[in-house]
């Protein structure tokens, strides 16, 4: 054991009471579900005292947590995953720094970084209790966007290149809402395992060379409106010098679904894995039919409720964070709020074409 943490033990186990302080906890919580920016509010709900930590307690604060489109369906109560009573805390994952614990230090130290694992525990808190058996130690040498973004946009995007189909060196992807935060990691991801990936944004009035530069410098290299899917180059020009897709991921549903599924190779997989436009997956019949094409749903809380306990999903988070530490896996940009300004952040989270992801900080 290094002499610092046998001092640092020392310390905590002699003159702890000396150190302890109290940590006002608030949450950002809802009593009914509704207009996220009506129905939340962030409540001063406890003061925890150090002191209290009972064994394998681990006290943690809030470092960042993403605002993404399904916290905003889960506080509207339009989410397969609702809480099991309101008031209720919400915000599904995010990144928080140990202060201080009673479990042993081999498992963790004050000062690292943890992901508390229980869906149902509410990440949009500025202090939580957790226990160590519901954390996952992370490494503190990424960036802070990187990690309060990982467990849920990165590891969709790993799964739904890995599980599906077979992708091997020069096959394609196809991708609506290429410029989402999971969209942006089927990038790089795809550009690491030498996959084609051909990505539909939607068009915009503002912005719209800004983006393609900005998809360019994370790795994409075919970026197109959803009308070009209608177009010569997408419905057969780009095809000779790349394979069509033998597998498209849809976020989008509506017209931009049913335009992307025309252009997938014979027997291809099409993986809906979220729904934007809150419009209906139309399959077209004839594409249907003649190229024999698959229809399937991702749902990534089921695939982790499913694969906690086994060794796939440590597996998935190393080999993502090692992408981060070698730079190449960036998080989406983001923008950070106070959770004290949790009624901005919200907003800005909801504007279309927003480029930025928005993240809630403690301080
Ligand atoms: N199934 C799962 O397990 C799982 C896991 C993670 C995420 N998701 C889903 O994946 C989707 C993306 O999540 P994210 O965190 O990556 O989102 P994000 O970073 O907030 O990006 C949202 C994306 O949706 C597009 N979009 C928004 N409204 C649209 C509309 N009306 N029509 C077409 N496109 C629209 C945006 O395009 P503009 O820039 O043009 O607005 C942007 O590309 C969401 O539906 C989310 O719920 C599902």
């Amino acid at each position: 054991m290094r002499s610092s943490s046998i001092l640092f033990k020392y310390f905590r186990t002699k003159f702890h009471y000396r150190f302890t302080s109290s940590y006002a906890v608030h949450e950002l919580q809802a009593d009914q579900y509704g207009v996220p920016g009506e129905v939340l509010k962030l409540n001063h709900t406890t003061t925890i005292d150090a002191n209290q930590l009972k064994s394998n307690d681990v006290l943690i604060k809030l470092l960042a947590s993403p605002i993404n489109p399904a916290d905003i369906n889960m506080i509207e109560g339009k989410y397969a995953l609702l809480p099991s009573s309101l008031p209720a805390t919400f915000g599904n994952e995010g990144v928080f720094q140990v202060i201080d614990h009673r479990a042993s230090d081999e498992q963790v130290r004050p000062g690292d970084w943890v992901l508390p694992k229980k869906l149902e525990w509410g990440k949009w808190r500025s202090y939580g209790i957790v226990s160590i058996n519901d954390l996952i130690k992370i490494p503190s040498d990424i960036d802070v966007e990187s990690a309060a973004t990982l467990s849920v946009n990165p590891c969709t995007a790993y799964r739904l290149l890995k599980d599906f189909v077979t992708l091997e060196t020069g096959d394609t992807v196809i991708q609506n809402g290429g410029n989402s935060s999971v969209g942006q990691v089927v990038i790089q991801l795809g550009k690491l395992w030498n996959i084609n990936v051909v990505n539909i944004v939607r068009n915009r009035e503002q912005g719209m060379n800004e983006l393609v530069e900005y998809l360019k410098s994370i790795g994409a290299e075919h970026i197109y409106v959803e009308e070009d899917l209608r177009k010569e180059t997408l419905r057969k020009t780009l095809w000779s010098t790349i394979p069509r897709p033998k597998l498209g991921l849809n976020c989008v549903g509506g017209r931009a679904t049913s335009d992307l599924l025309r252009v997938l190779d014979k027997s291809a997989t099409l993986v809906t894995y979220g729904g934007m436009s809150k419009q209906p997956v139309t399959v077209p019949t004839a594409e249907f039919i003649f190229n024999d094409l698959i229809c399937r749903g991702f749902w990534m809380s089921r695939w982790k409720s499913e694969n906690y306990k086994g060794s796939e999903f440590s597996i998935m988070l190393h080999e993502l964070i090692d992408f981060i530490r070698r730079d190449q896996l960036k998080p989406p940009q983001c923008q950070k709020f106070l959770l004290n300004d949790y009624k901005t952040a919200i907003e800005q989270a909801q504007q279309p074409m927003n480029t930025k992801k928005i993240l809630l900080t403690a301080e």
